[in-house]
């Protein structure tokens, strides 16, 4: 099994580490959790302990339900500790204070965890936290940035329902100036042969110029576009993505051209019969209720898919 040292942005992973490596480790995690309650075989046993020893800290500075969570249950788990958790991380810890999260990550550091989690309001932190720290640094989202441990589930959600990853036609939409999984799956969909992109959105919310170029150089033709319901019956998945209210995304949404990027019963009826929909959670109104009813609506169990991918990722790193 490669070590991973950190968990950064999307572009760090090969295509053939994620199908080679880490899909099959969050398969094989994804048996585990669901074998529990049936007598542990050795192997199952060795899994459950292999963390062992290990310790977490995790320093959030941003809400978060899923990702914190599936991180930290991923850690107890696999038998490791979770010694510090803390979700105001802002007004908990020494930031609140003054200190930058750099001198935080130092002293972190010099306390010898062996792996930090890092949500961070800024874009590009986890980079510069990992250049100061000497423990593996996984980035739970920083700042309108990325979000590779989502991205990572993301794909591994397509595969498990689409069967494969080439050739997806994905449709994302939402505020994608400021929405860092849209860009974290850009990014690492463009690893795949065949997969196109349509981004749907407001002008005033279209997909960063960082994320194009990437696309441009990778050769993965993309296009963006207002109206959910022209691509509604040729893609393959629609990736629905909340307004970034944190981020100033309500201001944006009341200005500019009108555009049409949620989903409901109306695009439902468009889509293909074998089409998913996702959605990084939590939503808001971008999903009508009536979505939830319909066998294609995948988000629910994409999120159960970020406790496997965590549980891969941490093995990889820490073992
Ligand atoms: N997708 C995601 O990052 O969710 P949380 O904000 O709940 O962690």
């Amino acid at each position: 099994m490669e070590k991973l040292k950190h968990v950064l942005e999307s572009q760090q992973f090969s295509r053939e580490w994620l199908e080679n490596e880490l899909f099959p480790l969050a398969a094989k995690m994804e048996k585990i959790v669901k074998e529990q309650g049936v007598w542990p075989s050795c192997k199952y046993f060795f899994k459950r302990r292999a963390l062992s020893g290990k310790r977490m800290v995790s320093f959030f500075y941003e809400p978060s339900t899923g990702t914190q969570m599936s991180l930290e249950m991923a850690m107890e788990r696999l038998g490791g500790k979770v010694v510090y958790s803390s979700d105001h991380a802002g007004e908990t810890s020494s930031i609140a204070k003054g200190e930058t999260i750099q001198d935080t990550i130092k002293r972190v550091s010099a306390f010898r965890p062996d792996v930090i989690i890092l949500r961070t309001p800024d874009e590009g932190m986890a980079n510069k936290a990992a250049e100061f720290s000497t423990v593996p640094i996984i980035n739970a989202g920083d700042g309108k940035g990325q979000h590779p441990t989502q991205a990572q589930t993301d794909l591994f959600t397509i595969k498990k329902e689409k069967g494969e990853i080439e050739g997806q036609h994905l449709v994302i939409t939402g505020d994608l100036a400021r929405g860092r999984t849209a860009r974290s799956l850009a990014y690492l969909s463009a690893k795949y042969p065949g997969v196109k992109i349509s981004f749907v959105s407001p002008e005033m919310a279209r997909i960063g110029h960082d994320v194009k170029d990437y696309l441009k150089k990778h050769r993965v033709p993309f296009e963006e576009i207002y109206d959910i319901r022209e691509v509604a019956p040729h893609g393959d998945v629609f990736y629905i993505t909340r307004i970034q209210r944190e981020r100033g995304g309500d201001i944006l949404f009341n200005y500019g051209p009108p555009s049409f990027w949620k989903m409901n019963q109306e695009v439902l009826n468009l889509m293909k019969k074998d089409a998913i929909v996702m959605h990084p959670l939590p939503h808001l109104d971008e999903i009508a209720p009536e979505v939830d009813k319909d066998p294609r609506a995948a988000y629910f169990r994409q999120s159960e898919n970020k406790l496997y991918i965590a549980m891969a990722d941490l093995n990889m790193i820490l073992k």
